[in-house]
């Protein structure tokens, strides 16, 4: 730098600015050579000064981005507004210039190890030495005394050229060291659709997989390494050349190999390096990092015990109760926002018994689609036979008499079944939602209902139950609504139930 200053010193002595050109077209020279000379990075060799200053990569980016910002506001200003600042050349020449170093370091900073090249590195790289080299052609030709109406022009061009691609590098650089759906991560989406992204979902929108569902490496193991360890072991970034972003990554290990052997959690490297001391230098993650918690160690042990399968389900699987506990607690520790679940703390720890798990991996069989679990963590369950509809009269029903005492919500609009199927429903005590509607159930049905105290919906629409029946459902403590449209039930019937339960929401359609 001091060279160049000198170089600027000489140029204003002879007053053609040849120094500043011939320097400046030699570091732009230097810049696009470098990453051929260098070939690709090996840490071993790499010396503790390049890995030192390399360092300093992040710091330093800032002041060109700084500079050029400015520049390019006052430009903007001299051509919308009465007011013409023009920036000196001194400004640009502190942008160039440290944008030229905030390259230099970057490359050492890759040199120095730990950064793998991919298009997106590869595309930082290119995009930070293109805009090094648009800034020392802008100082060029701001040094030009050229006529007044060419230099704006082309100082214009190249200052919006040179801002663009800086905008364009460093949104790269961002995307290596945040993950490339950073800035996206919480837009809403509109937002992400334009920028080409999915649409987010909500986690709460996502139907919950019954535990024995979930397959246990996509579905419970590889969030956990995503929290935990994907960060440094990924493409652009695999720290000890290992990544752990896709299972056949994982179990091809790194440098030191054996990351992952299956059947055999203890040799498993990836099992050594997060149970050595956290004060060793080797444990993983590295001190900077919060730890990996026990709980999420013994699924990913267990997993890896169990064979380490990529497709298996938990159903496949031998599993203790420990470990299902384990499972249950990390629903809370990976999705950020379970904080917020509406499923209060005691239902998490309501585990399901092994019995039901195995009767509801049964009968989904049987039901496809139509049985899950309430929550992740509850032994709790809900049932639609929507999709069955006709099919889904009194014999098949009576298949899931089993499980029916764990039921909450049932939907059982316009299936085929009768009283004798409600009657069933005697032992679901937990019963909150049901619906009945548009099937062939009288009276007799809500003689059942009756019985189940925590009932606080009920669906009777387009049934025939008639006013002898629904009188009887005043007694339920919980009740908040209650469907009547299109029964039998009169119009006298319904003022004496609205004055009854006047905290009951009576929908009547009329
Ligand atoms: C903050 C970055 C960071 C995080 C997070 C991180 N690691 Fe590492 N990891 C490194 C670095 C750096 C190395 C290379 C130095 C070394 O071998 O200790 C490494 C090396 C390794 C190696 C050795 C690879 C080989 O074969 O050479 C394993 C195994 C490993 N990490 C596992 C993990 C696991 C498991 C996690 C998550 C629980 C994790 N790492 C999280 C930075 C990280």
């Amino acid at each position: 730098m001091t060279n160049e200053t000198n170089q600027e010193t000489c140029c204003s002595k002879c007053r053609r600015p040849w120094c500043i050109t011939i320097f400046g077209l030699l570091i732009i020279s230097f810049l696009i050579a470098m990453p051929f000379i260098a070939g690709t990075p090996d840490a071993e060799k790499s010396s503790d000064t390049i890995r030192f200053l390399g360092r300093f990569h992040p710091v330093i980016l800032h002041l060109p981005i700084g500079i050029f910002s400015l520049i390019i506001i006052q430009e903007l200003m001299s051509m919308f507004s009465r007011y013409k600042p023009q920036p000196g050349l001194i400004a640009i020449f502190i942008g160039a210039a440290s944008a030229v170093v905030a390259v230099l370091f970057g490359f050492m900073l890759y040199m120095g190890g730990g950064y793998e090249m991919s298009k997106l590195l590869g595309d930082h790289l290119w995009g930070g030495i293109i805009f090094a080299c648009a800034a020392v052609l802008t100082l060029i030709v701001k040094a030009w005394p050229l006529p007044e109406k060419v230099s704006q022009k082309l100082y214009r061009a190249m200052i919006f050229g040179s801002v663009g691609i800086m905008t364009y590098a460093s949104h790269g650089g961002a995307s290596i060291t945040h993950g490339e759906d950073y800035l996206v991560e919480y837009a809403p989406n509109p937002i992400r659709k334009v920028l080409g992204h999915e649409p987010k979902v909500d986690p709460a929108d996502i139907p919950v997989k019954p535990l024995e569902e979930q397959i246990a490496y996509e579905d419970i193991v590889q969030p956990i390494l995503n929290k935990r360890c994907v960060e440094c072991h990924k493409e652009g970034k695999s720290k000890g050349k290992f990544r752990m972003d896709s299972y056949e990554l994982l179990l091809k290990g790194g440098k030191e190999g054996d990351a992952v052997v299956p059947g055999d959690a203890v040799k498993s490297n990836i099992i050594y390096r997060c149970e050595l001391p956290e004060d060793d230098d080797e444990h993983m993650p590295p001190e900077s990092k919060t730890d990996i918690e026990d709980h999420e160690l013994a699924v990913i042990k267990w997993w890896i015990s169990a064979g380490a399968d990529p497709a298996k389900t938990v159903a496949q699987l031998e599993i203790t109760d420990e470990i299902r506990g384990a499972i249950a607690k990390l629903d809370r520790s990976i999705d950020p926002k379970a904080g917020k679940s509406e499923v209060p703390t005691q239902a998490k720890q309501d585990l399901p018994s092994a019995e039901l798990l195995k009767s509801v991996a049964a009968l989904s069989k049987e039901f496809p689609g139509g049985l899950t679990f309430e929550s992740q963590a509850s032994s709790k369950l809900t049932f639609t036979g929507v999709s069955l509809r006709s099919n889904l009269n009194d014999a098949v029903f009576a298949k899931l008499k089993s499980v029916i005492p764990s039921m909450v919500s049932m939907d059982l609009s316009s299936t085929a079944i009768t009283d004798s199927s409600v009657k069933l429903l005697a032992s679901a005590k937990d019963l909150r939602m049901i619906r009945l509607s548009e099937t062939k159930i009288s009276d007799a049905a809500l003689d059942t209902l009756v019985g189940l105290k925590n009932l606080e919906s009920i669906n009777l629409y387009g049934t025939r139950v008639s006013d002898a029946g629904v009188e009887k459902l005043k007694s339920l403590p919980h009740l908040k609504h209650l469907y009547l449209w299109q029964t039998d039930v009169s119009a006298g019937m319904i003022e004496k139930l609205k004055a009854a339960l006047p905290g009951v929401e009576i929908v009547t359609g009329i």
